[in-house]
C-alpha cells in the first residue's frame, strides 16, 4: 500500500505517495525528476547519491522515501535554484577544474556544503575526512580538496 508522503526539497513542497520500500534516490530521480543525485553502487560506498538533510548529509540510495516525510531536504538543484547564479561551492569546483566526468561532484558539493555550514574554515585534513565518503574514480581528489578550500573563502559566513 503507497503511503501519502509530503516532500520538502529545496524549498519546495511535492506530495506523492510513495511504496514504502522505495528510496529517497529513487523517488527523487524518478518521480520529481531531480536527477542531479546520481545513483551510483546502491549501497552507501559511493556517495554519488549524497543530499542533505535538515543539513545533515546523508546517503538517498539507502534512505527511504517514507521516513523523509516533512523534512527539509536539499539536493544539487537547490544550491543554484534561480539557475542564474552558481553557489560558490560550484564556481570554486569549475574555476579549480574540480570537475571531470562530474558524476562525483553533486555527492562532493553538498558533502563541502555539509563541511562548510559547520566549519567555515576547515583544515585539509578536515576537507578530506568530509569528502572521505565520496568516491570520484576520475581521481581529481587534489583538485577537489583544492576547491572546497576555495569555496570557503568566497561563502559568506552564517549569522
Ligand atoms: S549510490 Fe548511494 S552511496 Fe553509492
Ligand atoms: S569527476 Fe568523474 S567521478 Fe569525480
Amino acid at each position: 500500500m503507497k503511503h501519502e508522503i509530503t516532500l520538502h526539497v529545496n524549498g519546495d513542497e511535492y506530495p506523492i505517495a510513495v511504496d514504502p520500500w522505495r528510496t529517497l534516490n529513487e523517488v527523487l530521480r524518478e518521480d520529481l525528476n531531480l536527477t542531479g543525485t546520481k545513483f551510483g553502487c546502491g549501497s552507501g560506498d559511493c556517495g554519488a547519491c549524497t543530499v542533505l538533510v535538515e543539513g545533515r548529509s546523508v546517503n538517498s540510495c539507502l534512505t527511504l522515501a517514507v521516513e523523509m516525510d516533512g523534512r527539509e531536504i536539499t539536493t544539487v538543484e537547490g544550491l543554484a535554484p534561480s539557475g542564474e547564479r552558481l553557489h560558490p561551492i560550484q564556481e570554486a569546483f569549475v574555476e579549480r577544474g574540480a570537475i571531470q566526468c562530474g558524476f562525483c561532484t553533486p555527492g562532493m558539493e553538498l558533502s563541502a556544503l555539509h563541511l562548510l555550514e559547520k566549519n567555515p574554515k576547515p583544515t585539509e585534513a578536515e576537507i578530506r575526512s568530509a569528502i572521505s565518503g565520496n568516491l570520484c574514480r576520475c581521481t581529481g581528489y587534489n583538485k577537489i580538496v583544492e576547491a572546497v578550500a576555495d569555496a570557503a573563502g568566497r561563502m559568506k559566513p552564517k549569522k
